[in-house]
């Protein structure tokens, strides 16, 4: 039995000719935000609805709580919160009119339930305000609050941000973070925005063309994407020697004849430069360099840069 809150195995969705999401082989942790990051047509969606058993697998296993989401739905999908799809809601009616609805229909204890839900994504209670009156950031809202409503332990969120604007994006990701940290809960959020993930999760998987690239925690990507300072030498053994002997470093990379790359960047850079020269080693070129995520989606996707 795995730890695992959500785990697949080699799941593929075929349309057609085409498979959307392939031997996709993805690890939510407990507790964890999990950001699924990909370009529009990366397979998010199509992953997303695989989870929750909208979408039948062409082959290829989902697992949540540790079991198997085929045969266990009725048990596995009362846990979940999530948003997808827009939810149905009634334009004529208000939020709360609407999340009593939905309440009602699921059977869930009303009142401190939709307060609850309300507040935690600041829409009022009481309010005469119709859905079709709402701005696209409150309906983003309302959209959350039902899906955190019956109190999930899980929550599986398809770019809850899209079409919000910078303030709404805020908003979202804080009271995700809250969710996260005052809650517990496990949230698998996608997007297609790079910085957005970067702000918000605590493991990234990187999915492009239905394939999980990538998958880690912030934290180990942020240590692959470390400012390094780039040397182009004369004569890098001697260098080499100069920064473990004078510089009691081995924490640089030898790139080849003559590129090295320290990542001890607190050594101050000018006495490197003179410590080098007084010891017969020119420097053609000497600078601080920093990797971005931007960079390293690009290395992992192949291909052009995502916002
Ligand atoms: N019902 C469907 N029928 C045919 N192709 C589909 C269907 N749903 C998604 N696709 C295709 O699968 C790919 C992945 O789509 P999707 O999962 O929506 O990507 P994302 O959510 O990352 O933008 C796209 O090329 C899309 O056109
Ligand atoms: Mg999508």
């Amino acid at each position: 039995m795995s730890d695992f809150i959500i785990e697949t195995n080699r799941l593929t969705k075929q349309y057609g000719d085409q498979k959307s999401v392939n031997n996709l082989n993805m690890h939510v942790r407990k507790g964890r935000i999990y950001g699924l990051l990909g370009r529009n047509g990366a397979g998010k969606t199509t992953t997303m609805k695989m989870l929750l058993n909208l979408a039948k697998p062409t082959s290829g296993e989902v697992h949540i709580f540790g079991k198997d989401i085929r045969t266990n739905e009725k048990k596995i999908l009362p846990r979940i919160g999530s948003l997808i799809e827009s939810p149905g809601f009634y334009p004529n009616l208000t939020g709360t009119e609407n999340l009593k609805i939905f309440a009602e229909l699921r059977g869930i204890p009303k009142r401190n339930a939709i307060e609850n839900a309300l507040e935690l994504v600041s829409l009022p209670y009481r309010d005469k305000k119709l859905y079709s009156q709402y701005s696209l950031g409150m309906k983003q809202r309302l959209a959350i609050a039902l899906a955190v409503m019956h109190d999930p332990e899980l929550l599986i969120l398809d770019e809850p941000i899209n079409g919000l604007d910078p303030i709404g994006i805020a908003e979202v990701r804080s009271f995700i973070r809250k969710l996260s940290e005052e809650r517990g809960k496990t949230i698998l959020i996608s997007s297609h925005i790079l910085s957005e993930i970067a702000l918000l999760a605590d493991d990234i998987g990187i999915i492009d063309n239905g394939v999980l690239l990538e998958e880690e925690s912030l934290e180990e990507l942020e240590g692959k994407n470390s400012k390094y300072i780039h040397f182009i030498v004369s004569d890098i053994a001697q260098a080499a020697r100069i920064l473990e002997g004078s510089f009691n470093t081995k924490n640089f990379h030898v790139e080849d004849e003559h590129g090295i790359r320290l990542y001890d960047t607190n050594l101050l850079l000018p006495i490197i430069n003179r410590t080098f020269i007084e010891n017969g080693v020119d420097i053609t070129e000497a600078h601080v360099c920093e990797n971005t995520l931007e960079d390293y989606f690009k290395k992992v996707t192949g291909g052009v840069g995502i916002a």
